[in-house]
């Protein structure tokens, strides 16, 4: 078992990482006082194969649950979904304390932690992540959010857990596709913070991709413990530290929105062609060298993601890049890597060398 503390003063909170934790799940929330009744938010998949172990638990801990399902897309964190979780939360309340428990991937967690940081003002959240990229991202940082219809997260708050379980054993369930979504989070990791990690990844890529339970606990542990650290130093991105995390997400959130999230790009294959464009800008500037792009280019295709996509109109992405909320002062900021392990945040980077890093990555056929 794992315990890392996300250091926040009063809103401080664990990620403890354990093999099979759900079955154990109650005693630890009960032993945190946060509630007397649990609502957990869910969908059909995730629900039939680990929700009874975990009513089981809740129950079995004197905790009073209610599941509640939602669409198993995106779709679940519009506004009418959001405002149907909260009647219901409300029905089952009935002022006695409840806490909002998520159990599934960053849909459901996000979209709960949504509803527990606006429902009476906010209440208890839990966090049980289901899927790598929710493991080793989306549940630790306290962002919660919503969509519109016109932009991804645009209602949200900072709302954070006050405990994240996390059961690596239901990684066995996850698709294939769904692993090499979370393992481009996991790179984007080792390249901006820990060039160990980098290596033991190009050790133990097979084995991550065959679910082996002890590389599997591996990275979700660095990696919780990496972003426990950046959210512990930069919570609401103040000082811009937090923004680290945003390495290969310009590029990549362009590709997203350029193939109008298309299910056949998911977001860790978008971020992994990010990745790649933004060592090709720094590559062309002069920052790393191309030796260094060819071990991540070979990391990423051994990990089965993809360093190019066809079928997008790359001036749409260029375009898409200047609309990215991580502008400051009306300055483009961008995360280039310095080496494997340190990445910088550089402005004033030449138009004709982003285009040339987009062209070379996103072609039309
Ligand atoms: N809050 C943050 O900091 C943050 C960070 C990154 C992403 N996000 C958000 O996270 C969302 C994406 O999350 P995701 O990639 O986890 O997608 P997801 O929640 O849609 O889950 C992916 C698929 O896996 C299924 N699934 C979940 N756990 C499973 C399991 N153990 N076995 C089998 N199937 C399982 C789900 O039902 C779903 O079909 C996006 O909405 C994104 O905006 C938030
Ligand atoms: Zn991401």
């Amino acid at each position: 078992m794992q315990k890392i503390k996300v250091s926040l003063g009063a809103r401080s909170y664990n990620i403890i990482i354990k093999n099979g934790i759900i079955a154990s799940a109650g005693g630890t929330i009960k032993a945190l006082n946060a509630a007397r009744a649990c609502f957990v938010l869910t969908n059909k998949k995730v629900k039939s194969l680990y929700g009874s172990k975990l009513r089981r638990s809740l129950s079995d801990s004197g905790l009073d649950t209610v599941f509640y399902t939602v669409a198993d897309s995106e779709k679940a964190k519009s506004h009418t979904s959001w405002f149907r979780v909260i009647k219901s939360l409300a029905m089952f309340d009935k002022g006695r304390g409840v806490c909002v428990l998520s159990l599934g991937g960053g849909v459901v967690g996000d979209l709960g932690g949504f509803v527990a940081a606006t429902y009476r003002r906010g209440i208890d959240f839990i966090q049980i992540p289901t899927t790598l990229l929710a493991q080793v991202d989306a549940s630790i940082g306290g962002k919660v959010a919503i969509d519109t219809d016109f932009a991804k997260n645009l209602i949200g708050a900072f709302h954070q857990p006050k405990v994240v379980l996390t059961d690596t054993a239901v990684l066995k369930s996850l698709p294939a596709r769904q692993i090499r979504n979370g393992l481009a989070e996991v790179i984007k990791y080792a390249v901006i913070l820990d060039a160990n990690l980098f290596l033991y990844l190009e050790k133990n890529i097979s084995d991550i991709l065959n679910l082996s339970p002890a590389c599997l606990e591996y990275i979700v542990s660095r990696c919780s413990k990496l972003k426990a650290e950046v959210v512990s130093a930069d919570e609401q991105e103040d000082t811009g530290y937090r923004s680290i995390l945003n390495f290969g997400h310009t590029i990549g959130h362009a590709i997203e929105a350029a193939s109008c999230y298309k299910k056949s790009l998911n977001h860790g294959e978008a971020i992994s062609i990010g990745m790649m464009s933004v060592f090709d800008i720094a590559a062309d500037i002069g920052m790393v060298s191309s030796r260094l792009s060819d071990r991540l280019e070979n990391l990423l295709k051994q990990a089965g993601l993809p360093v190019e996509v066809k079928g997008i109109n790359p001036y749409k992405v260029i375009s898409a890049t200047q609309h990215d909320k991580k502008i400051r002062n009306n300055r483009k900021r961008w995360i280039l890597p310095k080496a494997i392990g340190h990445v910088a945040v550089c402005t004033g980077i030449p138009m004709d060398i982003v285009k040339r890093s987009v062209q070379k990555r996103v072609l039309v056929k």
